[in-house]
């Protein structure tokens, strides 16, 4: 069998992709969000808010003692208040670094440590994103959080030969996060517009399809170390 732990499996990509794993019944999937919206005998659902950060820290996750290969997938992702930093209030600012960089960061401490003995092929893949190459006004945060990502997943892969760890990019995909971007307000995000013709000209791409090439990633990761964007695969 193989395991996979996914953060925000709610909707968008998250979702996607775990339908998608759950159509082999080898796989077995933990989901951690805030909702559940996927009910299969080889689903579990962990119910949380990834700001509880202390509550991270008690997770257990499964023993999978079985498993040829067990993976860990930071999804979930907030975009954030769309602002230009200056007017922004502080709570939200923290929770945009906790979502994006510090639970992934948190989880993948856990992770590491559970599994670091298992003979299980280990797999953490994190949802990059353009931005963080990309500086965009009025995303401060959501940008320099998924730069921040990028780099914990170089992190722990020096530091953990053993562990296979890929961030990559999906694009710009039809999801609720690219929904919340339309209804900025523009004098907060000047590419407001941009945004919205990417929906109205039909460019973002359906979150099945991005799933599609994360699975494929997932089947064959060694291959996709250099990969940063899914638009590679
Ligand atoms: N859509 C794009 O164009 C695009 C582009 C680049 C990168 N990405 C990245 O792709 C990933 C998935 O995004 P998406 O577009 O699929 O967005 P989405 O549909 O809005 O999904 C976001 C997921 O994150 C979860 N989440 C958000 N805040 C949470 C919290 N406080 N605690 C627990 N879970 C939380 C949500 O679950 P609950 O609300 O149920 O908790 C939801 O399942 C994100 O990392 C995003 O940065 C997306």
């Amino acid at each position: 069998m193989r395991g996979f732990i996914i953060t925000g499996t709610s909707s968008g990509i998250g979702k996607a992709l775990c339908d998608l794993l759950l159509e082999d019944d080898q796989n077995v999937v933990l989901g951690i969000c805030r909702t559940q919206s996927i009910e299969h005998a080889n689903y579990e659902h962990l119910h949380m808010d990834l700001k509880d950060i202390s509550e991270l820290e008690d997770i257990d996750f499964p023993d999978w003692s079985h498993a040829e290969q067990i993976s860990l997938i930071h999804n979930a992702g907030w975009i954030g208040p769309i602002q230009k930093l200056g007017k922004q209030e502080v709570g939200a600012i923290a929770s945009s670094y906790i979502i994006n960089l510090v639970a992934p960061a948190v989880l993948s401490n856990q992770f590491i440590a559970k599994y670091q003995s298992s003979v299980a092929q280990k797999v953490i893949l994190s949802i990059g994103s353009g931005a963080s190459r990309s500086p965009i006004a009025g995303w401060s945060t959501y940008c320099s959080s998924k730069s921040g990502l990028d780099m914990l997943s170089k992190c722990i892969a020096e530091e953990n030969s053993n562990f296979i760890c890929l961030s990559i990019a999906p694009g710009k995909v039809d999801t609720p996060m690219q929904n919340d971007i339309r209804f900025a307000d523009e004098s907060e995000f000047p590419r407001l517009k941009e945004f919205q013709n990417y929906y109205k000209k039909g460019e973002l791409v359906g979150a099945k399809e991005v799933a599609e090439k994360y699975k494929i990633a997932l089947s064959d990761p060694a291959k996709y170390l250099d990969i940063n964007r899914v638009s590679e695969i």
